[in-house]
Formats: structure tokens, sequence, C-alpha cells
């Protein structure tokens, strides 16, 4: 090192100690606080943009106890019921660890639709937060890859004939259905080498949402956040800094649902997990009920609502495949349902469709929920193909109060 540079590092170190120095070389301490300590937020988020670090912390909780459950689990069908029955009994706090990560799972799973239908609500996907809203959907996707992928893993009944399930469904795909089976499986059927795949599949979704969460939330850093009126910040006072408003306020909602995390791990452990996959997979003996995890209910209730198998995929890899098209579809100048009527008896239809569906996935569509997993079906499209841009013309005619603080003062 040259003596200026040497005097350089000198000098930062007596203005402001290792700090200091480390930042003059990487602004990872100044980059901190512009972006978690004075960045401006709106002054009137409510308690569903806690959601976003509710998110991000369960992910963290999730990748940590995935990494010690891992070291002990064995990726073969010979071994990995086993490996997870001593993980259970016999790793000192093994059972805590599993049902960390199994109820994580869960609630990870209900605390992303939160967010979702919180987006969908508040327009949250319009200019200029499309990148913000489609990196969004990646997670989505990629999450529920990882959590059907971990699914399988543990190699109970349900694991094995949930792979087999899917396995048929991919196989419906024409002409490449078969092929891209056989890849997922390695075979005809669940075995050794889909186990294998499975496993790899998961860790490396799992730490891909890590990779994306940060262009995600970079991208939100970059236009700053929505509001619950959808009207973007004017003046200062229409904005207040992260640090402390928003740290105590995400502290409270992590702190509360922290407390719905413990209730569920301590008092009600056996919810998460399905008594059939008690039992080791047994190719020879398909159970009597074969149906996913509850979060998978409402597109398993549309694959079977379908007439046709391949209808079906259509119509439930259709329904995520839509969301990505939103901001386009929206073209309503108006963001957040609050001062959409309409809008808003459609987004009310909307979430009871998705409950109706996950309904009709659990009793098996068939009889009376055949007919009202059709009709939901049905609702779904027309929602965001036919409604959402019809909305946007009965709304031309709306006028918005006159920035944040004006529509505070109106109780608005
Ligand atoms: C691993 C999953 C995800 C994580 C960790 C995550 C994290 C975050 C965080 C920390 C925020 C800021 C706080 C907040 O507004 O709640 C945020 C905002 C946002 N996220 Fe996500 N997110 C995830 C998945 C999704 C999904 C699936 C969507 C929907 C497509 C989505 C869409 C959005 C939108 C639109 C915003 C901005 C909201 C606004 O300002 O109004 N995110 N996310």
């Amino acid at each position: 090192m040259s003596d200026a540079g040497s005097g350089d590092a000198a000098n930062a170190r007596d203005k402001g100690g290792v700090l200091a120095w480390l930042d003059a070389r990487l602004p990872v301490v100044s980059g901190f606080r512009k972006e978690y300590v004075e960045y401006r937020m709106p002054i009137n988020l409510n308690g569903l943009w806690n959601f976003g670090a509710i998110l991000t912390v369960m992910l963290l909780i999730m990748l940590a106890t995935g990494i010690f459950l891992a070291v002990n689990y064995t990726p073969t069908a010979a071994g990995a019921f086993a490996s997870v029955e001593a993980i259970e009994r016999q790793l000192p706090s093994g059972w805590l660890l599993r049902a960390v990560h199994a109820g994580g799972a869960s609630l990870f799973l209900a605390a992303l639709y939160v967010h979702l239908f919180r987006g969908l609500y508040y327009g949250s996907y319009k200019r200029p937060r499309e990148i913000l809203w489609l990196t969004g959907l990646v997670l989505l996707l990629m999450v529920m890859v990882a959590a059907f992928a971990g699914y399988v893993l543990p190699w109970g009944q349900m694991s094995y004939w949930g792979a087999d399930v899917a396995g048929k469904a991919v196989d419906a795909i024409p002409f490449i259905g078969p092929g891209l089976e056989h890849v997922l499986q390695g075979g005809d059927a669940p075995g050794d080498v889909s186990l294998h795949r499975f496993f790899i599949l998961h860790m490396v979704v799992a730490f891909g949402v890590l990779g994306v969460v940060v262009v995600h939330v970079a991208a939100l850093h970059f236009t700053g956040s929505n509001n619950p009126l959808g009207i973007e910040p004017r003046t200062p006072d229409e904005t207040v800094p992260f640090h402390p408003y928003y740290t105590s306020k995400d502290a409270l909602g992590l702190v509360l649902f922290g407390v719905l995390f413990a209730a569920l791990i301590f008092f009600m452990p056996g919810l998460v997990f399905e008594a059939e996959n008690f039992r080791p997979a047994n190719p020879l003996h398909t159970p009597a009920d074969i149906e996913p995890a509850w979060y998978f209910l409402p597109f398993y209730g549309m694959l079977q609502s379908v007439p046709s198998k391949f209808g079906g995929l259509l119509a439930a890899m259709g329904s995520i495949l839509v969301l990505f098209l939103v901001p386009w579809l929206d073209t309503s100048p108006i963001r957040s349902a609050r001062f959409r009527p309409f809008y808003r008896v459609c987004m009310g239809l909307l979430v009871l469709c998705f409950v109706l569906l996950g309904l009709v996935g659990r009793h098996h569509a068939e009889g009376g929920w055949m007919v009202v997993g059709r009709l939901a079906v049905v609702y779904y499209f027309a929602h965001f193909l036919v409604l959402l841009p019809l909305s946007a013309r009965t709304e031309r005619r709306i006028v918005l109060p006159d920035g944040i603080a004006a529509a505070l003062d109106r109780d608005l």
C-alpha cells in the first residue's frame, strides 16, 4: 500500500474507528443508514405493511433450521423416513427444529398470501412498481416449488403419493410432459433418484429465494412504498424516517406473529402434519385420500374442477401466470381499492373464490363441490381478464384527495 493510502486509512480510523475505515472502502454502514434508518416512508402504512418484514425474518428462520435438518437427513428412499424419525426422537431438540421448519412453512405461505392480496387490494403493482410486483411473483413460484419439494422429503405415504400425483399432472402436458416427468422423477415412478433430485431442488431454490428477495427489496427502495391511500407522498410531512417509526412497528408485528408461531408449534404441533405421512412410503398401497398441504388446496381445487387433466393443469398454472399481467390488465388511474367501490366488491369475491377453491380441493370436487369449483374458476379468471380492465372504465371520474395529509385530515 502507498504511504498516501495508509495515511487515509489511518485518518479514517482516527475519525470513526473500524466502521468508518470499512465504510470508506465498502459503504455498508452508510448504506444501511440510508436504506434502513433515514429512509423516508409514507406516514400512513397499516399493519398489512408488516408482512414483508415478517416474510424476511421467516425466510431466515426457514434457511437456518433447514441447514440443521439437512445435515441430519438422509436423501435416499431407504433412509429418508428413518432419518426424519431420528431427528424427531433422538437428535437433541430435533423435534423443535422440525416443528419450526414445518410449521414455519405453513405460516410462511399464509403470510405470503396476505402479502400478495394486500398488493392486489391497494394496487401496489401499478406504475412505477411493476418490477417489484414481478419479482414478488417469481418469489411466489420459487417458494411453491421449494415447499412442494420439501413435502416429499420425509418420504411418508403423503410425500410419496403427492410426488406421484404431481408427476402424473406433469405427464399430462402434451408433447413435453412425459419427458419432463422423467427428468423430475428420474424414472417412471417416484424413487431413489427422485428423492435425491427433490432434495437438491429444495435446497437450491430455497437459497435462491434469498437472492431474489434482495432484488425485490432493492426494487422497493428504488420506488418507495405504496400506502393504503395509493397516493404518492408529495411533501416531507407526509413521510417519516424508517427508524424509529417503522422499525418499532415492524418489531410489534414480528412479536405478534411470533406469538402465533409459538402457539402453533407448542400447542398444535399436529396441525401441519398429515397422519398418513407418519407411515413410510409404500408404492404398493395408495392412501384412501391424497391431498396436498392446505396452501396448495386452491390450486388442487382448480385442477379437479376442470374436466380434462391438461385443462386442470392449465387452469392451476394459469391462475398464477395471469398475475404477471395484472399491472397491464388494470389501466385504472386509481390505485387503492379504498377509492374503487366496484373493484372493492370484485376483490371480496376473488378472496371468497380462492377460499372456496381450497374447500373444493379438500372435498375432491364431487357433486355440489364440483359446481362450486367450476363457478369459482370462472370467476377467478373473469376477475383478472374481464372485470379488472372493465373497472378502469367505471373509475375515470373518481376524484382523489389532494395528498396523504389532506386525506388523513378528512379521516379517509
Ligand atoms: C419470499 C417472499 C417475499 C419476501 C421476503 C418479500 C419481502 C418484502 C418486503 C420486506 C417488502 C416491504 C415491506 C412491505 O411492504 O410489506 C415487500 C413489499 C412488497 N412486496 Fe414482497 N416479499 C415477498 C413476496 C412477494 C410476493 C409473492 C409478492 C406479490 C406478487 C410481493 C409483492 C410486493 C409488493 C407489491 C410490495 C410493495 C408493497 C407496497 O409498498 O405497497 N412480494 N416485500
